[in-house]
């Protein structure tokens, strides 16, 4: 079974992001062959400056690999490497009809909120359909903004597999319902558009600025405060075992400790969680090299594989003569 999943590198990443998207594909290592891509094309569509791009995309592999991508177990690699998918992009192209993506979600949300309408942003749908098909993908985990675009994968190859035969590989979208939204420090979903993130590779005061944010009652340090819908418990709730929750919740049942309290025992799991992560991310910021050696090792296996691929559907539209 071959997995899927493409990453835009949108640089300083949060624990909502860690929790509902990376630690899955990261698992995912262990349920089949991953191919994880950092989506330098995709990420055009909205980064406009060389240098943050250049940044954004060392950043997520370093981010990446810190966290547990094994490049000898999965390809890893960045879009913009193999660009063989620009090609079956185009190829795809001649088989989306306009309707298919002047309907997407994600297109319209963004003309809505005033930004300017072009083809990268129209077609984004098309370059991510040839991400999925060029590789034969199964399975391909997605948040729940993304479903829609796996669907227009599907109808596309549909389209090109009832006028050329039985060429391109059905994807399935897999998205994990159990995943709650990680709530950001007001209670809001996290979203660094929102400005309400706790980041993972912050600096310890800069945590701290962040964990202090986290919006809660006001109940006093004398009085007895709920667990279930306190903000900083929600958080607790992904760092600590079922025994450190018991504890919690007994602190707060009673009286003599304050909100701050609570945050600080966050803050400390928060740093303990991700310490193991944050000594192999100083490693790799300190030897680019080795980031761009495995990047490019990576990008050199999802070529060869992009490259058969790509030949057979060359053969099957005429363009091998
Ligand atoms: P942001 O909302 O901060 O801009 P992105 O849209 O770049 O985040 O999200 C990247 C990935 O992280 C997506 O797969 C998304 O589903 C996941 N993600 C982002 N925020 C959260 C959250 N608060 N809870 C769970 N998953 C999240
Ligand atoms: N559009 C995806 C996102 O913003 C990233 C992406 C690009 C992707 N190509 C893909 C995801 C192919 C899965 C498969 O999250």
């Amino acid at each position: 079974m071959r997995i899927l999943s493409g990453i835009q590198p949108s640089g300083t990443i949060h624990i909502g992001n860690y929790f509902g998207m990376i630690k899955k594909m990261i698992e995912s290592q262990d349920d089949g062959e991953l191919f994880a891509f950092i989506a330098s094309y995709h990420a055009l569509t909205s980064v406009k400056e060389k240098e943050v791009l250049q940044q954004n995309i060392f950043d997520v592999a370093v981010n990446f690999l810190s966290l547990g991508m094994d490049p000898d177990k999965s390809t890893f690699w960045v879009q913009s490497d193999v660009p063989e998918v620009l090609e079956l992009y185009w190829i795809l192209s001649n088989h989306t009809p306009m309707g298919l993506l002047e309907r997407a979600h994600s297109y319209k949300d963004k003309t809505a909120r005033g930004i300017a309408s072009n083809h990268g942003l129209l077609s984004y749908p098309v370059l991510m359909a040839a991400d999925i098909l060029l590789f034969d993908s199964n399975i391909v985990p997605v948040g729940k903004d993304q479903i829609q675009h796996v669907e227009i994968a599907r109808d596309i190859a549909n389209t090109f597999n009832n006028t050329y035969g039985d060429i391109l590989t059905m994807p399935l979208s897999k998205v994990e319902e159990s995943l709650a939204t990680v709530p950001g420090t007001d209670g809001a979903k996290m979203s660094k558009s929102y400005g309400n993130t706790i980041d993972m590779f912050g600096a310890k005061k800069a945590l701290k600025k962040q964990v202090m944010k986290i919006v809660t009652d006001s109940r006093e340090l004398h009085e007895v405060k709920e667990y279930s819908t306190c903000n900083v418990y929600k958080l607790c709730e992904l760092f600590m075992n079922e025994d450190e929750l018991k504890v919690m919740q007994n602190r707060y049942a009673t009286p003599g400790e304050g909100y701050g309290h609570f945050k600080i025992a966050l803050m400390d799991k928060i740093n303990e969680h991700f310490a193991p992560y944050a000594e192999k991310r100083e490693h790799f910021i300190n030897n680019p090299d080795e980031v761009k050696e495995i990047l490019a090792i990576g990008a050199k296996k999802a070529s060869k594989i992009a490259r058969e691929k790509l030949s057979v559907i060359r053969d099957a539209v005429g363009l091998n003569y």
